[in-house]
């Protein structure tokens, strides 16, 4: 089965590759009558767009237009079909590598699933093809505001340097989006570092879903962290997915994980949040925090061993224009895929009453 779509009553769809005429989204099932205009979208495929020293040299102009669903200025209730012109798709740079299958790449798997493979800019296995996640995002966020939803992301680590502080009008204020502005300055010497050596660096990104009310989840298979889970885990590069105290939470006792609960201006509250705001696969009223892995981008200037497609050993060097390091770049996508998920959720217990 095809896997290009994800959600039940806010149902999107993804389709494009990085150096094919467009990249689009269909979106179905989205609510009549909210406001929605193409700025709504170019925002956040600004806050996509690769920024200073982490981020690639391919500078496109993403502008979104929207082609059906709105009608003066409100979603109608009918599919709103989305698009972005790729402009600044130069196939040139990734001919050299048309028989080579780069190491970290899903160059080799796309052969071996599809029998025939877009090579250019790793097609629709590109980092490219979460613009159209973004513009599904930018939808489903309009959605979750109503309800007074919100979602933050930072980054929490780029390789072994980890932010301390959180302040989070910070998170903005910097290319990396990191809510600590002194571990930003460390880790942007971190970056200039590994880009001189033409290498490449991961890191850790935290996901906080505010606002979300208690009831959210579908037991047993479409329980509310599996699906968040799954939609990051979507994710070109995203390498670990936990909740709450995820894998920390194998070294506590019950009496150190367990989040006991109170009364608080009449409401039924934990004193802590190990469980990360899920409690059974369902939203508590807590906020709902995850952590996701980002693993360092696969394309470097350094030499590398790999194979080509007629079963002979290389050596491969990835020219083209690339990320030192694509954390800052997958926080806009993670919101993006958690907006969808909870947009998705909004709905479904909305039919469920
Ligand atoms: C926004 C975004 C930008 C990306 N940019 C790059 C890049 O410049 N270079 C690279 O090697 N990988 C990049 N990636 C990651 C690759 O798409 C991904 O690692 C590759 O397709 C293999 O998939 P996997 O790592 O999930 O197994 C990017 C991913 C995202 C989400």
């Amino acid at each position: 089965m095809p896997g290009n779509s994800i959600g039940q009553l806010f149902r999107v769809s993804t389709w494009g590759e990085s150096h094919g005429k467009a990249l689009g989204v269909l979106i179905d099932g989205c609510p009549p009558g909210i406001p929605l205009d193409e700025k709504d979208i170019q925002v956040e495929l600004e806050r996509r767009k690769p920024k200073g020293v982490a981020g690639t040299r391919r500078r496109e102009e993403d502008k979104a237009e929207i082609l059906s669903g709105v009608f003066e200025g409100k979603t109608t209730g009918t599919p709103i079909s989305m698009v972005v012109w790729n402009k600044n798709a130069r196939s040139r740079d990734y001919k050299e590598i048309k028989e080579v299958y780069r190491p970290g790449h899903a160059d080799y798997t796309y052969e071996k699933k599809y029998g025939i493979r877009d090579y250019r800019g790793g097609g629709r296995s590109s980092g490219r093809e979460t613009v159209a996640r973004v513009m599904a995002g930018a939808v489903a966020n309009k959605i979750i505001r109503k309800s007074r939803i919100s979602i933050i992301g930072h980054t929490v680590q780029i390789g072994d340097i980890v932010a301390n502080r959180f302040q989070a009008r910070e998170i903005e204020n910097n290319e990396l989006r990191c809510a600590d502005k002194i571990a930003a300055e460390e880790m942007l010497d971190l970056l200039s570092e590994v880009k001189r050596e033409k290498d490449s660096i991961g890191g850790m990104i935290e996901l906080i879903i505010k606002g979300a009310p208690a009831g959210l989840g579908d037991p047993v298979f479409d329980k509310l962290d599996a699906e968040l889970s799954k939609a990051v885990m979507s994710i070109g590069g995203v390498k670990g997915v936990s909740v709450g105290a995820g894998f920390k939470s194998s070294l506590l006792k019950g009496s150190e994980n367990n989040d006991e609960f109170e009364l608080r201006k009449n409401r039924v509250r934990t004193r802590s949040n190990n469980a990360g705001g899920v409690l059974g696969g369902i939203s508590n009223g807590e906020d709902i925090v995850l952590h996701i892995a980002v693993k360092a981008p696969a394309s470097i200037g350094i030499k590398q061993k790999s194979v080509n497609r007629r079963r002979r050993q290389v050596d491969v060097e990835v020219k083209g224009r690339h990320d030192v390091c694509i954390v800052p770049r997958v926080i806009p996508v993670v919101q993006s895929m958690a907006s969808i998920i909870i947009a998705d959720h909004l709905l479904r217990q909305k039919a469920n009453q």
